[in-house]
């Protein structure tokens, strides 16, 4: 095979099989010609051969894959009148410019920095407070006592001790009932809802209540088991029971610690109201315990779950406590759909990279998760405060609620300041990122004012600080608003 081309921007050619890449030379010898291009074509297309990546010389290629060099200069000369290919005379051949387009929508899914001065939109922790060097000294004690066995394949539901470190934590912190035989690990709380989500849909369930306002990631996970959403309105207390009693759905997405986006905490009266429900209807509450692990001054608000194990399907992740990278949750499941489930997840993917389970495992063992969290939470404390008074200062009178937990608050701007789009358009235009409440769910507002979803875990204060007054100055033309 070629090994030409040193600098990366030859492109792949110096480690690319060229003969899996193009399989021409499998094809019979009357159809090999068309086979080559098609397969140059496909891989152009397809983005596995980049835009900018030099071709081999057709003399090696041919040679590479064992046809004559006309065919491979035929090819050549096609794919440049297409223009997936160009050429220069005498200095090679790249794969043309043409072919972003194609390549993009697969590069498209990776989100990107939003290029914005100051991003307020929700999601993400600080990733800069990931404990690097615990993290690094338990991959090291790891790799030195971890026997070779368990490097095989996992057991599906994850690695026992993983298993147990989580059901003691869950229960010590988040009231939950847990069992390591019945506690499941996966890939964040997206790949609980997937594996539910199947699990649903051979349960006969086409659809599933989702909350309104609610969290953008539920529906599309759920889609892709096929199960249809059902939005369904919340009041002040959690979910409204009515609606959910009309609805006819048997299943129904919930974040009652914290609900996303509104930052309620479910009362203590919905919740028992929600498990009668799900016992009258033989159904599921589906619990994404997103943020728990955050409070800054209220008592602790268990999880669902904790009452009703046999109602409720628990899920969580270190997405918010650690780093969303990790892809590292849990699954805990009422015991009837247990054996479904971790079947699931076996065909899914056999399970989640030892090695990582062994270091999480390690970490929260070692005390480093307790030390994580409360680091984080003094941080995040100080930040949210610094959101409410940057707010404050620059648009009095703003009403910011949901702030007693969680990564993010929900703020209702005086009506002076809308109306929403206007409002949104300058904030833009300052370069600040924000998320409208509205983009949350079909649920509308009786007046114009501006309902933001602040996110500030991932800001420090004097960002928020700078954040919130460029905001200002851009929507109110000057510094603070009068009152
Ligand atoms: C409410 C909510 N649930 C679930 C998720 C997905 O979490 P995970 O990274 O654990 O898959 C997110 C991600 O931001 C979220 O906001």
């Amino acid at each position: 095979m070629t090994t030409s081309g040193t600098s990366p921007q030859d492109g792949p050619s110096w480690t690319t099989a060229w003969e899996l890449l193009l399989p021409a030379a499998g094809a019979p010898a009357r159809g090999r010609g068309r086979a080559l291009q098609s397969a140059l074509r496909e891989s152009v297309r397809s983005g596995r051969l980049a835009a900018g990546t030099r071709l081999p010389s057709s003399r090696e290629l041919a040679a590479d894959l064992g046809v004559s060099r006309g065919l491979v200069t035929e090819a050549y000369e096609q794919l440049t009148a297409e223009g997936y290919l160009r050429s220069d005379r005498g200095a090679g051949t790249w794969v043309g410019d043409a072919a972003r387009a194609g390549a993009r929508a697969a590069r498209d899914l990776a989100p990107r920095a939003s290029g914005a001065r100051v991003d307020f939109r929700p999601g993400t922790p600080d990733l800069s407070l990931f404990p690097r060097a615990a993290w690094a000294a338990s991959h090291k004690s790891v790799l030195a006592r971890l026997p070779h066995r368990a490097l095989g394949y996992p057991d599906p539901r994850g690695l026992p001790e993983l298993r147990t470190a989580l059901a003691s934590l869950l229960v010590r912190r988040r009231g939950v009932v847990a069992d390591p035989e019945r506690l499941l690990v996966c890939s964040g709380v997206a790949q609980a809802m997937t594996l539910l989500g199947f699990v649903l849909h051979g349960h006969r369930l086409r659809t599933i209540g989702v909350e309104d306002p609610g969290s953008p990631q539920h529906g599309p996970l759920l889609a892709a088991a096929g199960l249809g959403e059902t939005p369904l309105p919340l009041d002040d207390d959690g979910l409204a029971m009515e609606p959910l009693h009309r609805s006819g759905v048997r299943a129904v997405v919930t974040t009652p610690a914290h609900q996303f986006p509104s930052g309620i905490a479910y009362s203590a009266q919905r919740r028992t109201e929600l498990l009668d429900w799900a016992r009258s209807v033989d159904g599921l509450v589906v619990e994404d315990d997103y943020d728990g692990d955050f409070r800054y001054d209220r008592a602790p608000v268990g999880a669902l779950q904790g009452l009703d194990p046999e109602r409720v399907a628990y899920s969580g992740s270190v997405s918010k406590s650690l780093a969303p990278g990790l892809r590292l949750g849990w699954l805990l499941v009422p015991e009837r759909l247990a054996d479904e489930v971790v079947e699931r997840k076996r065909t899914m993917d056999l399970g989640n990279p030892s090695l990582d389970q062994a270091l999480l495992a390690d970490f929260i063992d070692g005390g480093g998760y307790d030390r994580q969290l409360r680091r984080c939470q003094r941080a995040y404390r100080e930040r949210r405060d610094a959101l409410v008074g940057a707010l404050d200062e620059h648009f009095p009178g703003t009403e910011v609620s949901g702030i007693a937990a969680g990564l993010h608050a929900i703020a209702r701007l005086p009506g002076r300041f809308g109306p929403e789009p206007r409002f949104l358009e300058s904030a833009q235009r300052a370069g600040i990122a924000l998320r409208a409440l509205a983009e949350h769910g079909t649920a509308r507002y009786a007046d114009s004012a501006v309902r933001l979803v602040l996110g500030y875990a991932h800001l420090t204060p004097s960002d928020i600080a700078r954040g919130i007054g460029l905001l200002a100055r851009e929507t109110q033309g000057g510094g603070p608003a009068a009152h």
